[in-house]
């Protein structure tokens, strides 16, 4: 195992424990809101501040973004950490949520963690070496038919601006495949996607660290990741559409006629040449 790989799944091993105890005692805990639907715990707090104590033992030249605590150091290597993807869920005991740990070395994902407490799954991938659940290799789904697929989402809760254009996209896709999923953990919804469980997936309104380390697992898994316009601007954007090579195209044409003037202008933007 690649050396910061091994670092990063200590950290998330560690983090789970953390999330683990206090699953069992839901009703002491604190829970402020950052802003609507944004729920934080001081489970959250104590997770990450767990991962980058690790993290920063062993690479203390390394820089961090981390959710709850953001963006810390300059350097080639970046950390991106979300404690705890799916915090709603966690909160509710609905048993859907994990640690995720991506490492982007100049801009690129090079090193991914995803663990999952509640059943002790542990997704690893390194850049060019495959990705992982356990010991087991991942490959993506071989179906080649959306109407065959099972398509996971997330549901933009924050963002309303982005409702209308999302639900016709729902609205289409739902007679056109096999059935859509919206489990509450996008980066445990990423890793069903490098594990052949979900054909395709996506979502919009995401942030860096839901997506670091399970972009790097489809891909090493043989899938495809972008955003909405098919390029590779989705970690900027905050929209990402991922699957199996063949499904992966079929959903991003479903996707692209309900995208709207804000949501391409967006992209025009970030990949305009001129801008510094
Ligand atoms: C959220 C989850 C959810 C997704 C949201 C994320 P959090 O992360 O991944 O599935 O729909 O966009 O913010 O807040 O639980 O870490
Ligand atoms: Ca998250
Ligand atoms: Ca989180």
């Amino acid at each position: 195992m690649h050396p910061m790989l091994n670092i990063a799944v200590k950290a998330a091993r560690r983090a789970g424990t953390i999330i683990s105890r206090a699953s069992e005692n839901l009703d002491v805990l604190t829970i402020k809101h950052k802003s609507l639907n944004d729920l934080v715990s001081e489970v959250d707090r104590a997770a990450e501040d767990a991962i980058i104590d690790v993290i920063g033992s062993a690479y203390p030249e390394h820089a961090i973004l981390a959710e709850e605590s953001g963006a810390s150091g300059q350097s080639e290597y970046v950390w991106v950490i979300d404690p705890l993807d799916g915090t709603t869920n966690f909160l509710h005991g609905f048993p859907q949520y994990c640690v995720s740990i991506g490492l982007l070395h100049k801009g690129i994902p090079s090193q991914a963690v995803i663990f999952d407490p509640t059943r002790n799954d542990l997704y690893t991938a390194s850049r060019g070496r495959g990705a992982f659940l356990n010991d087991k290799r991942l490959r993506v789904a071989k179906r080649d038919k959306l109407i065959d697929g099972l398509i996971g989402t997330g549901f933009p809760f924050r963002m309303f601006d982005y409702l209308e254009s999302y639900n016709a996209m729902l609205k289409d896709l739902m007679t056109k495949c096999a059935g859509v999923r919206r489990p509450g953990a996008a980066a445990l919804d990423l890793a069903a996607v490098a594990a052949g469980r979900f054909d395709g997936f996506w979502e919009i309104g995401l942030k860096p660290w839901d997506m670091a380390a399970g972009v790097l697992m489809i891909t090493e898994a043989g899938g495809l990741v972008a955003d909405f316009e098919g390029n590779d601007t989705f970690m900027e954007r905050g929209q990402i559409v991922a699957g199996s090579p063949k499904i992966f195209s079929q959903l991003l044409q479903l996707i692209q006629p309900h995208l709207t003037a804000e949501m391409k202008s967006l992209s025009k933007v970030l990949l305009d040449p001129k801008r510094s």
